[in-house]
């Protein structure tokens, strides 16, 4: 098994909408994308790429997957294949993992912690070492910082020798085993030997103050650049941010988001003490509800680059289903804000904050930058692209605030905005109708549905199931909810098919992490496919709050407790869909 660490790693790095423009032309659909299908022939496009969740999904043959699953039917890969051509693409070496793909059985969090401790306090002896420690010192100060950061973030220095982790935590006490749980050690044929060496150390500590895992850069341009703890018994990747220890202190009454270790220490230290970061992975629900707990307002600050920017759009979806009032910074003439602080000052970046704007802001300048709208044709399609978008918007009330923008950004009359508008939702809705309608003949018929045989049996329980499961694989902190009082079961779920995906996935997310990419591996890639139905069902629709979830998951008790009581006979099938009942 390919650790969850690393699917996770390349789903991050390999954007799906980069890589399904390889070979799908697409063209933006309000905050999706859409197509013609390569997985069958279709003159409308009917296959919609969704950059929020990282997946897309077909409406017209119900083919749909993640990254990996897309390259496994394209390229007509094996898993394992798919996932390392997505390596390679990525850049990511999968030997470099695999000394690290034990699964972290018997080790107690409080040692992992104990490790982490006495790892944190060795690290930062390293550094200021005057024999070994000196290239790391050199490095913090050539890149401009200063020893309070040094000392304030608790930086260190692994030497690439004379100065060995696995050593010193052995004097301690422990065991080797447990040092490799715990990522300061990796195993191969020769047996136990030193993760992190020749990098400059980055402790990352969670908001109780306990050091929790760590980055370590390299001090030159080799990759991988950083190598990080993946999840242990006491850390996970989704779950914990950088520098949020600080920040959650700060009264500046909002955080600053970036992508880098070296962003936040460089805001820290120019005054900016709500920065903070996730750790080398996209943005999770999880950590938008951890930051929402100090502040209700996130400036985005990410990489000026086009990746950056895509991850910034993908981030303020995230942090709005949150309830944050999202907004992203514009940087020009640098490409991040640690190079930005250092070329033009603290108060340069303050006004970059004041600037920064909301995401209707934020779409309309991508559509800026695409078409030269001085032309005229190239105007009539970045306001059909404007109006697609707002015409995705649920809420009245802000679709009638972006047509008064849009109307003033392009001098049109607001009138012709608003038919525009209405007349992309009237077609939206009249596809989705059309959709759920053939849908619901093919599901209420029973016929066709060989991924998931059940199916037939139970339809209502099946969809609510879907239901349930959707939100679970939008939301996987669904995961741990309780509804009245008690967390899911395999025993909650309908379909044979709904207990298998549930088990799995819920058993890798109790184990240190569950991502979608991992269904590929246990998965056809046609329950993969109605995987992301479900998502996509479920992304279609606004209300994957908590309240709806318990509400399906209520009805979807209730469903399987009435299965229980007595299964369906063929008969019983076939008079119900006569519309005929017992009583
Ligand atoms: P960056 O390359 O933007 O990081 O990657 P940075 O902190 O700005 O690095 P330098 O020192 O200025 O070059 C953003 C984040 O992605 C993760 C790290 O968490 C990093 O801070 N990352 C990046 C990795 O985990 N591994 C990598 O190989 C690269
Ligand atoms: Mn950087």
């Amino acid at each position: 098994m390919i650790p969850a660490s690393v699917i996770e790693d390349i789903r991050y790095r390999c954007d799906i909408e980069s890589v399904i423009s390889s070979y799908v032309t697409l063209k933006r659909a309000g905050s999706n994308l859409k197509g013609l299908c390569p997985f069958h022939s279709e003159k409308t496009p009917s296959f919609t790429v969704y950059p929020g969740t990282q997946s897309y999904y077909c409406f017209g043959c119900g083919a749909g997957g993640d990254v990996i699953n897309f390259v496994m039917r394209t390229e007509n890969l094996d898993y394992v294949a798919a996932v390392e051509t997505l390596a390679k693409r990525a850049g990511i070496t999968l030997t470099d993992f695999d000394s690290n793909s034990g699964r972290p059985d018997g080790v107690s969090r409080s040692r992992v912690l104990q490790m982490n401790l006495e790892a944190a306090k060795f690290y930062r002896q390293m550094l200021f070492n005057d024999s070994v420690g000196g290239p790391g010192r050199k490095y913090f100060l050539d890149r401009g910082l200063s020893m309070a950061a040094i000392k304030r973030f608790g930086l260190g220095y692994s030497p690439p020798s004379g100065g060995s982790m696995l050593k010193h935590l052995r004097s301690l006490g422990f065991k080797e085993e447990e040092i490799r749980v715990a990522y300061f050690a990796g195993k191969n044929e020769r047996g136990y030997y030193d993760y992190f060496r020749g990098r400059v150390m980055f402790p990352i500590i969670d908001v109780s103050g306990n050091v929790v895992a760590f980055g370590g850069r390299v001090l030159d341009d080799s990759k991988p650049k950083y190598l990080n703890t993946s999840d242990t018994p006491a850390f996970k990747k989704s779950k914990n941010m950088f520098a949020l220890n600080y920040a959650k202190n700060s009264d500046a009454g909002y955080f600053i988001l970036c992508e880098g270790y070296m962003d936040v220490i460089t805001l820290h230290d120019a005054g900016f003490g709500m920065a903070v970061a996730t750790l080398g992975t996209a943005i999770t629900a999880e950590q938008a509800r951890m930051m929402k707990k100090y502040t209700d307002r996130v400036v985005i600050s990410y990489d000026s680059d086009e990746a950056g920017q895509k991850a910034a759009n993908r981030a303020i979806t995230l942090l709005e289903e949150a309830g944050i009032d999202a907004k992203v910074l514009r940087m020009q003439g640098a490409k991040d804000p640690d190079e930005y602080i250092k070329k033009y000052g603290a108060d340069k970046f303050r006004e970059l904050i004041e600037a920064s704007r909301g995401k209707f802001e934020f779409m309309l300048d991508g559509i800026r930058g695409k078409y030269d709208i001085s032309i005229s044709d190239a105007k009539i399609k970045a306001i059909s692209d404007v109006c697609s978008y707002i015409a995705g918007i649920d809420s009245s009330v802000e679709r009638d605030i972006y047509i008064d923008k849009a109307s003033r950004e392009f001098s049109v009359d607001i009138k012709s905005i608003k038919a525009d508008v209405e007349a992309k939702r009237k077609k939206r809705n009249y596809e989705n109708s059309k959709k759920r309608k053939g849908e619901l003949i093919r599901i209420t018929s029973g016929i066709g549905d060989r991924i998931n045989p059940d199916f037939a049996k139970q339809p209502k329980g099946a969809r609510i199931e879907e239901a349930v499961l959707g939100m679970l694989f939008i939301r996987s902190e669904y995961f741990e909810r309780e509804v009245d009082g008690k967390g899911l079961c395999e025993a909650d779920f309908v379909t044979s098919l709904g207990k298998r995906l549930y088990s799995f996935a819920s058993e890798q997310y109790i184990n240190g992490g569950f991502n979608l990419g991992m269904l590929n591996e246990r998965f056809t890639p046609d329950e993969v496919s109605r995987v992301h139905k479900m998502i996509a069902d479920r992304n279609e629709l606004s209300g994957n709050d908590e309240k709806s979830f318990d509400i399906y998951v209520r009805s979807m008790r209730e469903e399987s407790a009435s299965a229980a009581s007595g299964e369906l006979s063929l008969e019983d099938i076939l008079k119900r869909k006569r519309g005929e009942t017992d009583n």
